[in-house]
């Protein structure tokens, strides 16, 4: 007796999502817009993310309604990310369904970006085992690496996390060193099986280091240095190549050495789970497969239009923490705080 459908608003990046989920997980219509108008930037530029939310939300909401042929008044609460996240998009995306919740004399839930993503593989169909309680989380996207113990629903233990740039955020400024275009994950890796991963050296910061933190900088800058000025201007394909493939090789050792960190750091975990957009790197999947395969661990990678920035993460974590409050007896929250830090 969850107050459902619930529609769910996503703004708190380069993604304006809108998605209406049913209490049993079912998606009644998802919708997803990738901003294109970063791209001359080579990043995300938070005055524009902010601006085009504030244009497509309108219509992809109504858009979301159509597709899932319901009018307003069906549904039963509104969601949206709160934070972590850019200011002007979270406040963009919070105010459209805190007004809608109001006209409709709903609730509204305010989700943390974060948690949706730790609970997407709880959605019905994701994991082959529905990813019970606790299961060890790897989010690495544009914005986020971290390694997270899910405990249960409100219950997030950070193991570890980057100390300067995110993984995706080191593939994309690679990416813009080897003269590829933005974002730059899918780029490197499409270059990368041109190359040789281990015909350059470069290194591996923290890794063998206690704890499960990642550093990437230093990777970053030793890519740098391989390409010296009169190299950037005429970078010689097979040395662009065994250079993206050098990287990624390197970043996929990171992160495997880290997670046999994370592991020791937990109750032994039901699942592994990867979110995040650098999940659809393909070498670092079967990586992380092996790795799982290696430990008796069950591996779940959502598709990857669960993985990246969405909307259906956002209803479905609104979803759990009602039923989780009901649960508890407590009352639906109703809430409006806005986090831009984690
Ligand atoms: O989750 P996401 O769509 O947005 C946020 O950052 O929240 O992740 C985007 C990031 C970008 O940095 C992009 O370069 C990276 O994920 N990415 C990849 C690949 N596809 C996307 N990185 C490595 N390999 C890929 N195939
Ligand atoms: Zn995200």
């Amino acid at each position: 007796d969850l107050p459902t459908p619930v529609m769910a608003i996503e703004s708190s990046c380069d993604d304006t999502a809108c998605a209406i989920v049913r209490a049993d997980g079912e998606i009644l219509a998802e919708t997803t817009l990738s901003q294109s108008g970063h791209v001359p930037f080579g990043g995300v530029v938070p005055e524009i993310a902010a601006r085009a939310h504030l244009a497509a939300l309108p219509g992809l909401v109504r858009d979301t309604l159509a597709r899932a042929g319901l009018r307003p008044r069906d549904l039963g609460a509104i969601a949206a990310s709160c934070g972590p996240g850019l200011i002007g998009g979270l406040i963009v995306g919070a105010d459209m369904g805190k007004g809608m919740a109001i006209a409709l004399d709903r609730p509204f839930i305010a989700v943390n970006h974060i948690e949706a993503h730790a609970l997407s593989p709880r959605l019905p169909g994701v994991a082959g085992n529905g990813a019970p309680f606790p299961y060890l989380l790897l989010l690495v996207s544009g914005g986020h690496c971290q390694c997270i113990a899910v405990e249960g629903v409100g219950h997030y233990r950070r193991l570890g996390g980057t100390i300067d740039d995110a993984a995706g955020e080191a593939f994309d400024k690679v990416a813009k060193m080897l003269g590829l275009g933005w974002p730059g994950g899918p780029a490197v890796e499409r270059l990368a099986l041109e190359g040789d991963p281990h015909a350059i050296a470069l290194p591996r910061p923290l890794m063998g280091r206690a704890g499960c933190d990642f550093s990437f900088s230093g990777l970053k800058t030793a890519v740098a240095q391989k390409l010296p000025a009169e190299v950037r201007t005429a970078l010689p394909r097979p040395l662009a190549a065994d250079i993206a493939a050098g990287f990624q090789q390197a970043v996929s050792d990171i992160v495997i050495d880290r997670l046999g960190h994370a592991l020791d750091m937990m109750e032994r975990p039901t699942t592994l789970v990867v979110a995040g957009g650098v999940a659809a790197n393909g070498v670092l999947r079967a990586r992380l497969r092996a790795f799982a395969h290696e430990h008796n661990l069950p591996f779940a990678a959502p598709p990857l239009r669960l993985c990246t920035d969405n909307a259906v993460m956002v209803a479905w974590a609104a979803i759990e923490t009602m039923r989780a409050r009901r649960a508890a007896g407590l009352p639906i929250p109703d809430d409006i705080a806005l986090r831009p830090r984690p």
